[in-house]
């Protein structure tokens, strides 16, 4: 579905993205996880096409669109829900969800749009119930989902998620959690980055370990899990002192 390589991207003189390469195949739900300011949001800026590439390449079902504007990978099925959710504030919940579905709409006609409205709300019942509420007013979750739920209403085929567990009670996680496993039912594939390292692992079908800029390991979502250096970096104290026994420290 998506491909990069070689890619290498930064800000003016700064080099944050150092020449990496990954794939997302179909259905898959790829996990991206690192230290802040290990360059994930200028990763997933530059497969959006929010950050334009300095070199390498990003392909869309096998379709060069290396340096594509956002509105051009968003109609190519490409959707980014970025960090910090980036809602319309003084708008309306079904005002933020009817602009994500602008162009479904003015394409495919009204009925379509009504569908994929009610598939949200299926999704997220909350939305359905305060439809009429600023999203400026909601909770942090709520918040998430109506972010996501924004991003559905373009219907993209991949849909990238930056850190969308960050700032949320742990209830709230669980929740974001699994309609991200929903979304692989329903036949999106997803690359998410998040710093709950655990609990998105769990979830992935694969995921990508990022430093400075580079991806430095790749497994399942289970090999990444029993990994060492990962349980050690990434996964607490629980599980760094599981390690540390098995080596005798
Ligand atoms: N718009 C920008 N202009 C200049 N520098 C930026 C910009 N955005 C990010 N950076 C810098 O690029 C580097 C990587 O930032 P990025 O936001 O991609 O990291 P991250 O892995 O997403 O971090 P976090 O986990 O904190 O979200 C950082 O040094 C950051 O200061
Ligand atoms: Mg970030």
């Amino acid at each position: 579905m998506l491909k990069a390589r070689n890619l290498e991207a930064g800000y003016g003189p700064l080099r944050v993205l150092k020449g990496l390469s990954l794939h997302v195949a179909p259905g898959e739900i790829v996990a991206i996880i690192g230290a802040n300011g290990a360059g994930k949001s200028t990763l997933l800026g530059s497969l959006a096409g929010l950050v334009r590439p300095t070199s390498g390449s990003v392909t869309l079902r096998g379709e060069d669109v290396t340096g594509s504007r956002p509105e051009r990978m968003l109609a190519a099925g490409c959707s980014l829900v970025p960090e910090g959710r980036k809602l319309f504030a003084p708008m309306t919940v079904r005002e933020n969800l009817e602009l994500g579905g602008y162009s479904v709409r003015r394409r495919l006609g009204r009925k379509a749009f009504e569908e994929d409205l009610a598939g949200v709300f299926e999704l997220f019942p909350r939305l359905g119930e305060r439809q009429g509420q600023l999203a400026g007013t909601m909770s942090g979750g709520e918040q998430q989902m109506l972010a996501i739920g924004r991003s559905l209403m373009s219907r993209p085929e991949l849909i990238m998620l930056d850190e969308p567990s960050m700032g949320l009670a742990p209830l709230v996680i669980k929740q974001i959690f699994s309609a991200i496993s929903a979304l692989r039912s329903r036949g999106k594939t997803v690359l998410v980055v998040e710093q709950n390292a655990k609990a998105i692992l769990k979830i992935a079908s694969r995921g990508y370990v990022m430093e400075t800029g580079s991806l430095v390991l790749e497994g399942t979502g289970q090999e990444l899990l029993a990994n060492r250096d990962v349980q050690r970096a990434y996964l607490g104290k629980e599980y760094s002192s599981i390690a540390d026994e098995r080596e005798g420290r």
